[in-house]
């Protein structure tokens, strides 16, 4: 959902885009073909070999598998919208004194990683897109410790159509995958439909 979402978003932003890791290889060649854009199915260590940014965008349990057969990920930019849901889904594995996107850089220390797109439904995703030249843009959080992949993700979340909101440091997603939480609750539990996104307002202070 994320990654099929994000990856045809950013293909029709103009990016070169490589859908990896599915069951089924006919699946990631639809994606390439629906995508319109520059896009193309490969494997991870095709996406990682190629790219200047890579998504990571599988349930917490298959972060492991996918890292490795992704190859050597020094020095490349991983966005993670990735949440350390258990293995039925109903928690956070990872919380308050550490967090999935902290625990992933520790796993891949020579890679920058950077915490985005996690706070939002994927259900969402296409209408911010379809909005994105509109004025009054959702937000949307991310964090990270590389300056230069911080630059890229904002980016990206620019081609989305979100206003991208630097929270901080890599350690401020301890923060922001709770709040996911409550956003998956307004949007799966509540009247009015998953597309949902959210924005921050300031009042007052510097203008
Ligand atoms: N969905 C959301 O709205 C949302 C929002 C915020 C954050 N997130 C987080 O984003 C991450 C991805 O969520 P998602 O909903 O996008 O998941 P998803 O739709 O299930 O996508 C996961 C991908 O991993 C692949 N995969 C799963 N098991 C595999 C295996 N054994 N071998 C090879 N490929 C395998 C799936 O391929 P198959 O086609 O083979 O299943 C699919 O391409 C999760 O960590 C989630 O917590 C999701």
């Amino acid at each position: 959902m994320m990654g099929g979402k994000l990856g045809t978003l950013w293909a029709r932003a103009g990016h070169e885009v490589v859908f990896s890791y599915a069951r089924s290889e006919q699946k990631l060649k639809r994606l390439a073909r629906e995508a319109q854009g520059n896009a193309k199915a490969g494997t991870p260590g095709d996406a990682a070999r190629e790219a200047d940014a890579l998504l990571l965008a599988v349930h917490w349990s298959r972060v492991d598998d996918v890292l490795k057969q992704a190859g050597d990920l020094s020095g490349k930019t991983i966005v993670s919208c990735s949440l350390p849901m258990n293995a039925d889904d109903t928690d956070l594995a990872i919380a308050h004194t550490s967090s999935g996107s902290e625990a992933l850089a520790k796993k891949v220390p020579t890679a920058r990683v950077v915490s985005a797109f996690n706070t939002v439904p994927s259900e969402v995703l296409f209408g911010v897109f379809a909005a994105r030249r509109k004025a009054r843009k959702p937000s949307l959080v991310y964090c990270g410790d590389d300056a230069r992949s911080k630059k890229i993700a904002a980016e990206l979340i620019r081609d989305v159509g979100f206003d991208p909101v630097d929270a901080g440091p890599l350690r401020v997603a301890r923060y922001t995958e709770p709040f996911t939480l409550l956003i998956a609750q307004l949007a799966y539990e509540g009247d009015e439909g998953p597309e949902l996104a959210y924005r921050f307002e300031r009042f007052g202070g510097k203008s």
